[in-house]
């Protein structure tokens, strides 16, 4: 069986485009690959708390000087590690928000990436702890990142530098871009988007 960790991050629902992109990756995904399983990890839905001073220092302390009470801080980043290693490949619907990923992703991410757990601090830098696996991004814009007047794209480069950091090198983005710009416009996104997925078969060779 493929097990599949499909996080979402837009705080909209039905109207979300980078969810209606995700649930077409899914689809897919499962014509392609028989019985997969989608771990769903809704961010908006269940929303994620920012790092506190209890999860922080029982973070960064060795393992052997916690307390119950610091294991029961960092429960919930256990609860998200597990989902991500117990998943075959990932897949994450967000939003851009102010160029980058949406806040809620960033608190996934801050309770996933932790030191001694999924990456090791060494004299030559991170090291990543997680088996490499791949990683499909599909996200939606306002506006654009390629063509003319583009905006500088601090998402992809971000979420590729933040999984590497824990091991997962195998990183691919597919984007819906002018999501702003009126219905033609997200039409022509979303066809776009359908080209591209049946072009490249995201995800479906690197699962099969
Ligand atoms: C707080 C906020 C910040 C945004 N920042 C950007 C941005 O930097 N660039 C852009 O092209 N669109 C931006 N947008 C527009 C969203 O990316 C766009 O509405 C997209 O479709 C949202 O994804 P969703 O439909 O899955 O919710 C922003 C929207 C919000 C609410």
């Amino acid at each position: 069986m493929t097990t599949l960790l499909h996080v979402t991050a837009s705080p909209r629902d039905d109207r979300s485009h980078s969810r209606r992109g995700g649930r077409l990756v899914v689809a897919q995904l499962g014509e392609a690959v028989g019985g997969l399983r989608v771990i769903e990890r809704d961010l908006a839905a269940t929303p994620l708390p920012h790092p506190d001073a209890g999860f922080v220092e029982a973070s960064l302390m060795p393992d052997a000087d916690r307390t119950a009470a610091h294991r029961a801080e960092l429960a919930l980043s256990e609860t998200l590690i597990r989902e991500l290693e117990a998943a075959d490949a990932v897949l994450i619907s967000t939003p851009v928000h102010n160029y980058t990923v949406p806040s809620a992703l960033k608190a996934w991410i801050d309770l996933v990436v932790r030191p001694e757990r999924t990456f090791r601090r060494t004299p030559m830098g991170k090291v990543g702890m997680l088996a490499d696996r791949s990683v499909l991004v599909v996200s939606a814009s306002g506006g654009n990142f390629d063509g003319a007047h583009a905006q500088t794209d601090f998402l992809m480069p971000y979420l590729r530098y933040v999984f590497a950091t824990v091991g997962i090198h195998q990183v691919e983005g597919i984007r819906l871009q002018n999501t702003a710009r009126g219905a033609d416009s997200v039409a022509q996104a979303f066809e776009r988007f359908r080209q591209e997925l049946a072009a490249r078969m995201l995800l479906v060779p690197l699962v099969a």
